[in-house]
């Protein structure tokens, strides 16, 4: 297929690159940043925002997929005002041009974050959380990717066009270089994020390789008929990142999750993505426990 990739300079991106690369697709990234992608991409370098460049993207490119990850990924990284008004434009722009130019499918990159953790506060109905919990975001990345999935659902509804529109929800996304010691996007490394709980809580000890995520997106794009249009698929890790089991570990960052958190026993991960699994036959294939390359004892 010929797919074209935003972001693809990026964290996540470079895999999802690499992967649908690997899979045989024509593909085409386009990026602020120039990418270094690997073999068998092409790379663009422009401002998904200006939409005479864009529109000019689509009609040279023609996709019949488009997996869409530009955009801020990190909440608080700038401006509330900005990060809602990039996401949130990025997206339409790119997904309405989707459907206009003709693609099949088109998978664009939300967050867990839609589900407003990381408050004392915060109280879910039911833990591990799924795509059927109600979202409430409390910061303004969290709500662009709550207006990314309602926007996927818009354009899904308001067009008769044939495309199916899907986002992923990536749990903490490891890039394959951090698993040996590169700094993961809050600065820090793995294994130091396992050693310091506090630092993994904020994310509810989520994580996901980016290559397991990125198969994600290429099933996305790749099968359509297996995909409802408008749905949203966790692709997060079975087991937390954290060396005790949640049902301890949670109620001491969120206490309002205590009730809840007495199911997380063992290694289960406060995500299911269950969804993914029976729609796409997709589960994550790595786990910190296998790609890791120091050695952090579970014995603390
Ligand atoms: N990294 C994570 O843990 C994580 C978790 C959940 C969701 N996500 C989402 O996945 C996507 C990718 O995340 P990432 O970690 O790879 O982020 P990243 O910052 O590494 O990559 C984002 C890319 O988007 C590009 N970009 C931004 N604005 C652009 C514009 N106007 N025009 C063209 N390109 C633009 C950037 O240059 C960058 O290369 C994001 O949408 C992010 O919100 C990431």
């Amino acid at each position: 297929m010929r797919i074209l990739l935003t972001g693809g300079s990026g964290r996540l991106g470079r895999s999802v690159a690499a992967t649908l690369a690997a899979r045989g697709h024509d593909v085409t990234s386009a990026d602020l940043a120039p990418a270094d992608t690997g073999p068998g991409v092409r790379s663009h370098t422009l401002d998904l925002l200006d939409e005479s460049a864009r529109e000019d993207l689509f009609a040279q490119v023609r996709p019949e997929a488009v997996v869409h990850l530009a955009g801020i990924a990190v909440p608080f990284a700038r401006p509330d005002t900005e990060i809602l008004d990039i996401n949130t434009r990025l997206a339409w722009g790119v997904l309405a041009a989707a459907v206009r130019h003709g693609a099949r499918s088109a998978v664009a990159a939300s967050s867990p974050t839609v589900f407003g953790y990381g408050t004392a506060a915060w109280r879910p109905r039911y833990l591990p959380l799924d795509e059927k919990h109600p979202t409430a975001p409390r910061h303004s990345y969290g709500l662009s990717k709550v207006i990314i999935e309602e926007t996927a659902r818009t354009l899904a509804r308001a067009e008769d066009a044939g495309c199916t529109l899907t986002c992923v929800r990536p749990g903490y996304v490891i890039a394959p270089e951090e698993w040996a010691g590169a700094p993961t996007q809050q600065g820090h490394t793995v294994a130091e994020r396992l050693r310091d709980p506090e630092l993994s809580a904020a994310a509810l000890f989520n994580y996901v390789d980016a290559r397991d995520a990125a198969e994600l997106f290429a099933l996305l794009a790749e099968r359509p008929d297996l995909a409802a249009t408008g749905g949203a698929y966790h692709a997060v890790a079975e087991d937390a990142l954290a060396l005790a089991p949640l049902a301890e570990l949670l109620p001491r960052y969120h206490p309002g999750a205590a009730g809840p958190a007495s199911a997380l026993t063992g290694r289960r991960s406060a995500f299911s993505s269950a969804l993914a699994a029976e729609r796409l036959g997709w589960r994550a294939q790595r786990t910190w426990r296998t790609e890791l390359v120091e050695t952090v004892s579970e014995g603390g």
